[in-house]
């Protein structure tokens, strides 16, 4: 169709980097598209952390839970949803700060939007990404190593390096289980895990020879029968935000 929506559409994480980093004007250009991204009325509540020091990196492999690729890749960019800097402007300007659920939700939407454009552009480059959400395993930590204050969050890092393996792409959920004409579809939702429970059997059994046998659905119910990292309200409250 064009070059974009080709790229786009040939995404893949890649989980193996060789050790190559990347250039001043490459990490540039990733940063530069990254703060274009459109932001909530320009409020570009979000900090992003670079790193490359290895001794970081391997750190933050550890604290993500023990991925490996965090240390390989040439870059890991941290995005961090920041009021801290909507605190200082504000209070420039003689004015006490407010902050709510909204401005968090405002803030972690920023970044998010901030990191895709990142892992656009450096796909755009022939880079292989990954998304490292593992780093809310410990966010304290995270944030104490990368000398985060208060009112800013790690949200996810962003491996971002030269690919050392060719994994496939993985098959999306059917289009009328998410894309719902006028109206939300619950029909169409059960639908669409029936279905995509077939294409990820199969999916699955292919990529590892056999050896896994499971679906998207089987996956989904293992990761939220229990809550999830319910460490993250108390971190968040502790760290200053207001989740009111
Ligand atoms: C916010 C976010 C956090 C993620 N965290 C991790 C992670 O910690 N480790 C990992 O290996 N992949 C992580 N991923 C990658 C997803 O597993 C991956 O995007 C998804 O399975 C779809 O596969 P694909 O990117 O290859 O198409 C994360 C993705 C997102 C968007």
């Amino acid at each position: 169709m064009n070059a974009v929506i080709e790229l786009l559409q040939n995404h893949r994480s890649i989980r193996k980097f060789k050790p190559d980093p990347l250039t001043p004007q490459q990490t540039e250009a990733i940063v530069t598209s990254a703060q274009m991204a459109s932001t909530s009325s320009n409020v570009q509540a979000y900090t992003i952390i670079a790193v490359t020091d290895p001794a970081k990196k391997a750190e933050l492999a550890r604290l993500a839970g023990g991925q490996a690729y965090v240390e390989q890749c040439g870059l890991f960019l941290v995005f961090c949803a920041d009021q801290y800097r909507l605190k200082l402007a504000t209070e420039h300007n003689g004015e006490a700060f407010h902050q709510n659920t909204e401005s968090f939700i405002v803030a972690t939407v920023d970044a998010a939007l901030a990191a895709q454009n990142a892992a656009v552009a450096a796909e755009s480059l022939g880079f292989g990404i990954c998304y490292i959400g593992g780093i809310r395993n410990n966010p304290g930590e995270v944030s104490s190593l990368l000398g985060l204050p208060e009112l800013v969050y790690p949200v996810f890092g962003l491996c971002v390096g030269v690919p050392d393996q060719e994994p496939g792409i993985r098959p999306r959920m059917p289009r009328e289980a998410v894309l719902h004409p006028d109206a939300y579809s619950e029909e169409a939702v059960r639908e669409g895990i029936r279905a995509y429970d077939e294409i990820t059997y199969a999916y699955y059994k292919e990529r590892t020879g056999g050896r896994t046998l499971t679906t998207w659905s089987r996956g989904i119910a293992d990761k939220h029968k229990q809550p999830v990292r319910a460490h993250i309200r108390p971190f968040l409250e502790a760290r200053g935000f207001r989740l009111n």
